[in-house]
């Protein structure tokens, strides 16, 4: 069968996509272009009310590419949770629903749904342990990259958890991934240890607040810290990132390891959400303005040259003119090299829906386009301040730039700014994509940075 999936949402997603993309082709069906598939993915984020109106549009849209008989569509991720049978109701073409632990089950579901054309599955209960799902051959980290989804040569996620208990008052996820639930540390290692085998140089460590790994009845008494340390010694493993942090989560011992850990990346993304405490309070995120600082002052000691970014949310219920003051304030404390910012969306279910005043659209608005200015501006002074220095650069693509026989290729530095590079158009055959490169910077841009090659990738 020929198939495309379309994805929503956080990592988590792209990195489920990108699963059960392979499962499927492990079993001989073949990642296509929209236009000439049999087979629909839709996987999808509830986040926001955006994404979960997106799937809407997407699905009529798909309804009109399903007229081929054997032809369906299958919702999968956080709408899929959330509406569940609802999917079959309105819209006919949908015969598979499987929410984040009905994944597992997904590739063969969809071998049978295209073999009876009658029939609908729905995989939507909660598990009590992390659900591992079959392995899928690593090796083509080295060269593919299926329509739609961003795998990069040389890099790779790993699941360590899978929902959340946290309950911020705003968040839908606690309710569409379900309870925190810690994967078994030996195969989170194992997993790690076969991807750097298969030339992986960089391995992402996914979660909703991996800070608090094995603090549930998955744990096996392995702390995040612990196992930090355990992927560190994996020979060949160049940089470990992970995310996300919860700042009220992260212990003493995980600040440390930026500082003595070699292949930990200097770079952490720490939601702050809001900057007045009576927000925070009411947000439920249990720490307040001064403990994030300390953290924040602790991670700088352990390791000066930290990148640090954030998530905002712009008017919280309640949120005054002054509580906003104050997120900007800790904006210009802080420094974030980068944030993302929202504007807060009522969830359904979630306990910030009963929170009275709603600030009005225009208010947020505002506030939106102010704190986006000014994380501008601190963005281009933090990667101004780079250049001229020498950094080390994962190769991802060729970007689209051309100069007679010069290729501007992508990649990352440790702190996971994007840098751009020429390098001679014969590299391309022997890609270096996937390899390190010593970079000079010579110039910021607004979100990136260029420079020119020093030796030779590796
Ligand atoms: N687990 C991660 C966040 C996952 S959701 C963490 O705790 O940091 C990603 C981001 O979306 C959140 O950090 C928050 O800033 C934003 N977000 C979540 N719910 C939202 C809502 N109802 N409205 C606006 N933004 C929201
Ligand atoms: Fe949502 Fe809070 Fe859990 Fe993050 S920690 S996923 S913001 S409930
Ligand atoms: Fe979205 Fe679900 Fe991730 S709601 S952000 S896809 S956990």
């Amino acid at each position: 069968m020929k198939f495309n999936v379309i994805t929503f949402g956080c990592q988590m997603n792209v990195h489920d996509s990108d699963w059960l993309i392979r499962a499927m082709e492990s079993r001989g069906w073949e990642a296509v272009d929209e236009s000439e598939a049999e087979v629909f993915i839709v996987n999808t984020c509830s986040v926001r009310e955006k994404p979960e109106q997106k799937v809407y549009s997407v699905l009529g849209r798909l309804g009109r590419l399903c007229s081929r008989p054997g032809s369906f569509v299958a919702v999968g991720g956080c709408v899929a949770q959330q509406i569940g049978q609802g999917f079959f109701e309105r819209f006919p073409f949908v015969r598979l629903v499987f929410g984040s632990d009905g994944i597992a089950k997904a590739p063969q579901a969809l071998e049978e749904l295209a073999e009876d054309h009658e029939r609908k599955l729905i995989f939507n209960d909660f598990l009590s342990d992390y659900p591992e799902r079959e392995q899928v051959d690593p090796s083509p980290y080295e060269d593919l990259v299926p329509p739609g989804i961003g795998t990069i040569p040389g890099q790779a996620f790993v699941n360590i958890m899978q929902g959340c208990d946290n309950f911020c008052t705003y968040c839908i996820v606690p309710y569409t991934r379900g309870r925190q639930k810690s994967r078994h540390p030996d195969h989170v290692i194992e997993e790690c240890r076969g991807l750097v085998k298969s030339g992986v140089r960089e391995i992402t460590l996914l979660g909703q607040n991996v800070n608090s790994f094995g603090l549930d009845s998955g744990g096996t008494g392995v702390s995040f810290a612990d196992l930090l340390y355990r992927i560190s010694e994996i020979e060949g493993l160049e940089r470990i990132r992970f995310t996300t942090s919860h700042p009220k989560d992260i212990a003493p011992e995980v600040i440390r390891a930026f500082g003595e850990l070699p292949n930990l990346c200097p770079h952490l993304h720490l939601p702050m959400q809001a900057g007045a405490d009576s927000v925070l309070k009411r947000m439920g995120r249990k720490y307040d303005s001064k403990r994030y600082l300390e953290i924040v002052s602790g991670l700088r000691e352990a390791c000066p040259e930290i990148a640090l970014s954030t998530d905002i949310i712009v008017g919280f219920p309640g949120e005054s003119d002054d509580d906003f003051e104050q997120t900007m304030d800790m904006v210009e404390k802080v420094r974030f090299e980068s944030s993302f910012s929202f504007k807060y969306s009522d969830r359904p279910g979630v306990a910030a829906v009963k929170f009275q005043p709603k600030v009005s659209d225009d208010v947020a608005q505002k506030r939106l386009t102010r704190l986006q200015e000014r994380q501008k501006h601190i963005t281009r002074e933090s990667l101004e301040r780079l250049t001229g220095l020498e950094t080390v650069v994962l190769l991802e693509r060729p970007s689209r730039k051309q100069d007679g026989d010069i290729v501007h290729w992508r990649g990352k530095d440790s702190g996971g700014r994007v840098v751009n590079v020429p390098l001679p158009g014969d590299y391309e055959k022997n890609s270096p994509g996937g390899k390190l490169l010593r970079v000079l910077i010579t110039e910021a841009k607004n979100h990136s940075l260029f420079g020119e090659k020093v030796g030779e990738p590796w």
